[in-house]
């Protein structure tokens, strides 16, 4: 039987474009279908770039505002909100365009259009069928909704709406202190919002390592952030003046009104799958949407499912390694992730990062752990820079001392955590990263004394 194409993903976004130019490179008839006009899914046109950018542009401002002058610099400093997004715009353009070359460079087609599932081999995309011999379904993900708190991405945003925002907002409420929460809370802090955060846990970052957790809490709320923890949102109605909204305990009762100019929902995200068809061909979803899958494999032979659509944490770089290994497989290849090191960063001042397995984990598993802790306040690099909030943790296995995880926070540890997982990678101890010599003075080698800590010779506090 002749198919148009090997292999079409439906989704445009890290899963389905890494998914295309590994396909393409591998020789394979190669078709990506995407309902934007731009590529890059969630990630690059209304996710971690554009709030990246921003990350970057409100922590200059702040720093201007705040540190410069302690370290010799006079500058006035205002903001120009306009040219601040004009910049994240650039960004987001640069990267989306760069994708489209890469498709071109790999032999991909690009179809803009909504596609849907009609057959094992079919796609249907407004109106026109194509045939193929592989389905891989990289649609990601969408905004969970809050009963009673209708998003119109005007008063009341998704991180959407919280990207674009055309005036810095007097009061911003953020509910939920997760990852969306705590960065897009920390732009708007950062430009001038008075930030309170309603948070349905007693803490914030669920999920997170417990000291991780508390530092980040302490940190967050010296900034500036009010946290209003054990607390749900029960109603919010848009004014003229504002957004009146209600709260109340967790669990019930002590109803409260107050008054914000912007509220910002982020809760949580949830499987996009509407009007996929799926259905109609059969492929299994779980009770919350996601689809189900096995090595990317749905249960209908030659339709697969990669990224946030799918199990697993909905991160970027999960679903380009799940689109990689998927193409490899089609492929004939072997292609593998290695769900134990997928590294997670919160790009927050200071940064948050872990891998691989947190204490709560290892006790509740019963596995006998040590543990290694190293205080930025000591690392001589965080000094000369003024950024000593944090440390870094390493937990190793108590008899083999193979690394089971690493929690940081602090400077650049979006970027140390690279070190940690590439030792995870390689089934590394401890010892290994604590015999490895780093460079002095960087921030690195306070990933070196945490090893070293995990059998107590740490030399440098
Ligand atoms: P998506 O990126 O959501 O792409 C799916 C694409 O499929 C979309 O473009 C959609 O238009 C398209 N589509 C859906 N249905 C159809 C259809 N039927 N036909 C055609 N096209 C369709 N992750 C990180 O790792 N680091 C970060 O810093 C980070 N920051 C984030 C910040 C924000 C504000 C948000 C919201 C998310 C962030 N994420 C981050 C998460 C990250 O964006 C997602 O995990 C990632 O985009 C998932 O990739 P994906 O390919 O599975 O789906
Ligand atoms: P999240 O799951 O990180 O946090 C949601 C928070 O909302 C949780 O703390 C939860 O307890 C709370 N919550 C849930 N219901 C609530 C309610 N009714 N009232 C008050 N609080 C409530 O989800 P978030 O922040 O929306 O992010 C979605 C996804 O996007 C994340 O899973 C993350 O993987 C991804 N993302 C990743 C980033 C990164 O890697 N840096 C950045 C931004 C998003």
């Amino acid at each position: 039987m002749s198919f148009d194409y090997d292999v079409v993903i439906i989704g445009g976004g890290p899963g389905g474009y890494n998914c295309a130019i590994r396909c393409g490179q591998l020789g394979l008839k190669v078709a990506c279908v995407e309902t934007r006009k731009t590529l890059g899914g969630t990630c690059l046109n209304v996710g971690c770039i554009p709030s990246k950018a921003l990350l970057h542009a409100s922590e200059l401002y702040e720093s201007a505002q705040n540190d410069f002058a302690g370290m010799g610099i006079k500058a006035t400093v205002s903001l120009d909100l306009k040219t601040m997004m004009k910049s994240k715009e650039s960004s987001v353009n640069g990267l989306t365009q760069g994708i489209e070359y890469l498709f071109k460079k790999n032999k991909v087609d690009h179809i803009i259009g909504f596609g849907k599932i009609t057959g094992k081999n079919a796609v249907d995309v407004d109106g026109k069928a194509i045939s193929a011999k592989h389905i891989v379904i990289a649609t990601g993900s969408e905004v969970a909704a809050l009963p009673g708190v209708d998003i119109d991405e005007k008063k009341i945003v998704s991180s959407t709406g919280a990207l674009s925002l055309g005036k810095v907002p007097k009061k911003l409420l953020v509910i939920g202190a997760g990852v969306i929460g705590l960065e897009l809370g920390s732009v708007w802090r950062r430009l001038g919002a008075e930030v309170t955060v309603v948070e349905y846990l007693d803490h914030i970052l669920p999920g997170m390592d417990g000291e991780v957790q508390k530092q980040a809490q302490r940190i967050f709320k010296k900034q500036g952030f009010d946290f209003k923890l054990g607390r749900k949102v029960t109603a919010a109605k848009t004014m003229k003046s504002g957004v009146k909204v209600t709260t109340e305990a967790s669990a019930g009762g002590d109803a409260k009104n107050t008054t914000y100019d912007v509220v910002l929902v982020c809760i949580g995200r949830r499987p996009f799958t509407t009007n996929l068809g799926l259905d109609a061909v059969g492929v299994a979803t779980d009770k919350r949407g996601f689809i189900e899958a096995d090595h990317f494999k749905t249960n209908v032979d030659g339709i697969w499912a990669i990224g946030d659509c799918t199990h697993g944490p909905m991160l970027a770089h999960k679903a380009e390694d799940e689109g990689t290994a998927a193409a490899e497989l089609i492929a004939g290849k072997a292609g593998h992730v290695n769900y134990d090191a997928i590294p997670g960063v919160v790009y927050t001042k200071p940064e948050i990062a872990s891998v691989g397995q947190t204490e709560e984990q290892l006790k509740a598993a019963g596995i006998k752990y040590k543990k290694g802790k190293f205080p930025f306040q000591a690392n001589s690099r965080a000094r000369c820079n003024h950024e000593t909030d944090g440390f870094v943790k390493i937990l190793a296995h108590a008899e083999t001392d193979e690394i089971l995880g690493a929690h940081m926070i602090g400077v650049n540890v979006g970027d140390l955590i690279a070190e940690v997982t590439l030792a995870m990678e390689f089934k590394a101890a401890s010892e290994d990263i604590a015999r490895t010599c780093h460079a002095h003075p960087t921030i690195t080698e306070a990933v070196r004394q945490a090893a070293m800590d995990v059998e107590k010779w740490a030399m440098q506090m």
